[in-house]
């Protein structure tokens, strides 16, 4: 073979490599955010951000995936709790400091972030997370992350899971969440969120989770969150909601989990919430919640939860407890009520612990009447 020839051939060889590398790897902008993303971390223990090295982030860039067509970085997933072999032979969880670069804006292509349960990244959320256009899951639960929520979140019009919960995020939640029409998981339990729950909180349609829980939410609960026909599982419990349970509450379609204990609610418990076949768990403990206890369950009843503990329910237990389906764990205990406990189920397999701490209640298991 002639010099001319070779010389020619490895020229061609090279810009073939050149360009079978340059179409498998990741553009060179997504490349420089992500290396700045990962210095404002730091994770000590198990190495997983040492893979992000090498000019092809779409491979073996540990939590990273590209979009097989365009080559755009379409998901980061950094889970510090998790089932992956690395953790399992570095014999513990995972743990990092730092924070979340702004810098993540940049991966303008971005359907899912997760950087979850690494218990030491502070620092703010970035606020230009909210014009990342494709976002869909935004999970970031288990840090330490403090300030507010992104004023402009309701932008992020395909985002399905809104996941900050045990953080130290604080402020109220911004007006615009509202505008979130496609979320169906919004968690926000245990950080410091304070101020009211947006009244046209019931915009959100999709939402099937809502979980604030372990906030100092104050104000009274929306009755638009009734207008949710999706809504199966709701927690507010543990702030500081005053005012009365909505009676729209109790007529939801699809409502399952109840959880409204320890806040400050008064006037009586709907009468929907103890006759509607859906809610299976019920947590009103902890309340000044009064009035008598509704006589309305069925055989379509089925609890595996009633925790109606410390209030000032007066009257008697409902007889028709005893027609239900299935009572699980029932707690009247520490009210005012007064009378006869039923016989027959549940009534027979409950302690006395579920009676204690009223006015006059008598019968088995409490002393006869
Ligand atoms: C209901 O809530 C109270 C107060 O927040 C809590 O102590 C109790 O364990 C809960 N009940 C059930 C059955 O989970």
């Amino acid at each position: 073979m002639g010099c001319l020839t070779r010389g020619f051939l490895v020229g061609a060889v090279a810009v073939l490599l050149a360009m079978a590398t340059a179409a498998d790897a990741c553009t060179p902008a997504d490349h420089s955010a992500l290396l700045d993303f990962k210095a404002a971390l730091n994770e000590p223990y198990l190495g997983i951000l040492n893979t992000w090295s090498g000019a092809d982030c779409c491979t073996n860039w540990y939590g990273v995936t590209c979009d097989p067509e365009t080559k755009r970085v379409a998901d980061i997933v950094l889970r510090g709790e998790s089932e992956d072999p690395i953790f399992e032979k570095a014999g513990r969880s995972g743990y990092m400091t730092g924070s979340i670069s702004p810098s993540v804006c940049h991966l303008d292509r971005l359907t899912t972030l997760v950087v979850a349960d690494w218990k030491g990244i502070s620092g703010e959320i970035p606020s230009c997370i909210a014009s990342l256009p494709h976002l869909r899951i935004l999970d970031l639960i288990g840090n330490k992350l403090s300030g507010q929520i992104p004023a402009d979140i309701g932008k992020l019009s395909h985002l399905t899971v809104l996941n900050l919960a045990d953080n130290q995020i604080s402020g109220h939640l911004p007006p615009s969440i509202v505008n979130l029409n496609s979320l169906m998981h919004l968690e926000l339990s245990n950080n410091k969120l304070t101020g009211e729950i947006p009244s046209d909180i019931g915009k959100l349609s999709m939402m099937s989770r809502a979980l604030l829980t372990r906030n100092e939410l104050t104000g009274s609960i929306p009755n638009s969150l009734a207008k949710i026909y999706r809504l199966a599982d709701l927690d507010l419990s543990m702030n500081q909601i005053t005012g009365s349970i909505p009676v729209q509450l109790g007529s939801m379609p699809v409502l399952s989990t109840l959880n409204l204990d320890s806040n400050q609610l008064t006037g009586q418990i709907p009468t929907g919430l103890l006759a509607n076949p859906g809610i299976n768990i019920l947590n009103l403990s902890r309340n000044s919640l009064e009035g008598n206890l509704p006589d309305v369950f069925n055989q379509r009843s089925y609890f595996t939860q009633i925790d109606l503990s410390y209030n000032n329910l007066r009257g008697s237990i409902p007889k028709s407890l005893s027609a239900a389906k299935f009572i699980g764990h029932l707690d009247l205990s520490h009210n005012h009520l007064c009378g006869p406990i039923p016989t027959g189920s549940p009534f027979d397999r409950l302690e006395a612990s579920s009676f204690a701490n009223n006015d006059c209640l008598c019968g088995m298991p409490l002393q006869t009447c």
